[in-house]
């Protein structure tokens, strides 16, 4: 067995459900699994219950993360016409503020011009702003960032029409990045007849054509694949008005390298997609002694019961991947490893040995 070496993987975009959201996720879970899925570090959404749009709840929220988390973790400020006032407060102990254009899981939501005119005035220049935006909302987001002059996050970029423009407006010069989900790469609107409820998100899962065209722009216009990890636990996606979102912080690795062996995508681009990119579009700090180890021949069938979020499914169970996370080190120590190939691997420190970002 001849072991791959990465970097540490960087997510941008989780969902941890602290504060409020624990029956589904907590920072131990969430971490364990970001650590089993490769990922040293990762960004937490600010959808939370209540949501991170105060100094409040930003302080109990850093608090509770420092005592739990396994993996480096920083968290995203929430955009609230209620409490725009906040913002450059919330700035400072983030790493960037989420705008949130749709309609998706959680009360926040920004589609009036005077507040968005005010959180792209009074939201630090060297933060990112990262937008929750669809369809047209893509065109708003790409013309903040030309009146601003400043940079703009795509978050889960699904649909041909968003990612053209979006290379359109790279062309320009403007400057604007976007991330992708392996589930908008893996799977259509076709698979809901399958897996209903459990193929229930924001964006709705797309047309085979829009796939297609994600595909092609992996190598070009997509900066980078971030997972959307949104756990709900299976009664809440199985009642009668089911909350949308997938987990898939342990799936994004597997399924990616599976791509790398069916040469769909090279090495060297998954690396820049999940761990270079990420870090440099949003400022994360470098990670010394840190890496991750793969088994990239090794092929296994992901399972619901292997897995560490809480949340305890996956709508890629029973697909048969190619790649198998062996180690993960960070800041020299071990902190997960998987010691036979079948089981689900063990986490090696304690909660907190993590770290905040911005510390
Ligand atoms: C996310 C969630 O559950 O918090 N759901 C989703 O379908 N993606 C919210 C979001 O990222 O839009
Ligand atoms: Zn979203
Ligand atoms: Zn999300």
């Amino acid at each position: 067995m001849s072991l791959l070496t990465l970097p540490g993987l960087v997510d941008v975009h989780t969902h941890l459900r602290v504060p409020g959201g624990e029956h589904k996720e907590d920072f131990v879970t969430g971490t364990a699994a970001a650590l089993a899925g490769g990922f040293t570090t990762i960004l937490a959404m600010p959808n939370t219950t209540p949501p991170l749009t105060t100094d409040q709840v930003l302080e109990a929220t850093r608090k509770k993360a420092q005592r739990f988390i396994y993996c480096d973790v920083g968290l995203f400020a929430g955009a609230s016409p209620q409490h725009l006032n906040q913002l450059p407060r919330l700035a400072r102990l983030t790493t960037g503020l989420k705008i949130y254009l749709n309609d998706t899981f959680g009360p926040l939501r920004v589609d009036d011009l005077p507040a968005l005119r005010a959180c792209f005035q009074n939201w630090p220049r060297d933060k990112m702003i990262a937008m929750h935006a669809e369809g047209q909302s893509v065109a708003v987001g790409i013309g903040l960032a030309a009146t601003y002059q400043r940079a703009v996050h795509f978050c889960h970029i699904s649909r041909k029409e968003e990612i053209e423009m979006i290379a359109v407006a790279k062309q320009q010069g403007l400057p604007v990045t976007c991330e992708v989900t392996p589930h908008h790469l893996y799977l259509t609107g076709a698979d809901i007849d399958r897996l209903g409820p459990l193929a229930d998100m924001r964006p709705h899962l797309a047309e085979q054509t829009d796939v297609d065209t994600l595909w092609v722009h992996l190598n070009t216009t997509i900066d980078c694949i971030a997972t959307d990890h949104a756990p709900h636990t299976l009664a809440e996606k199985e009642s009668v008005r089911p909350p949308p979102g997938v987990p898939g912080l342990e799936t994004a690795l597997p399924l990616m390298l599976s791509a790398v062996q069916q040469k769909r995508l090279s090495l060297e681009r998954l690396i820049e997609l999940m761990s270079t990119n990420p870090r440099r579009i949003y400022k994360l700090p470098a990670q010394p002694d840190t890496f991750v180890e793969v088994d990239p021949q090794a092929r296994y069938t992901i399972a619901n019961r292997a897995l560490h979020t809480k949340c305890g499914w996956s709508p890629f169970a029973g697909l048969t991947v190619a790649g198998r996370l062996q180690r993960v080190v960070l800041r020299g120590q071990t902190v997960f490893e998987r010691e036979k190939s079948g089981s689900s691997g063990k986490i090696l420190v304690q909660p907190g040995y993590g770290r905040l970002i911005p510390s």
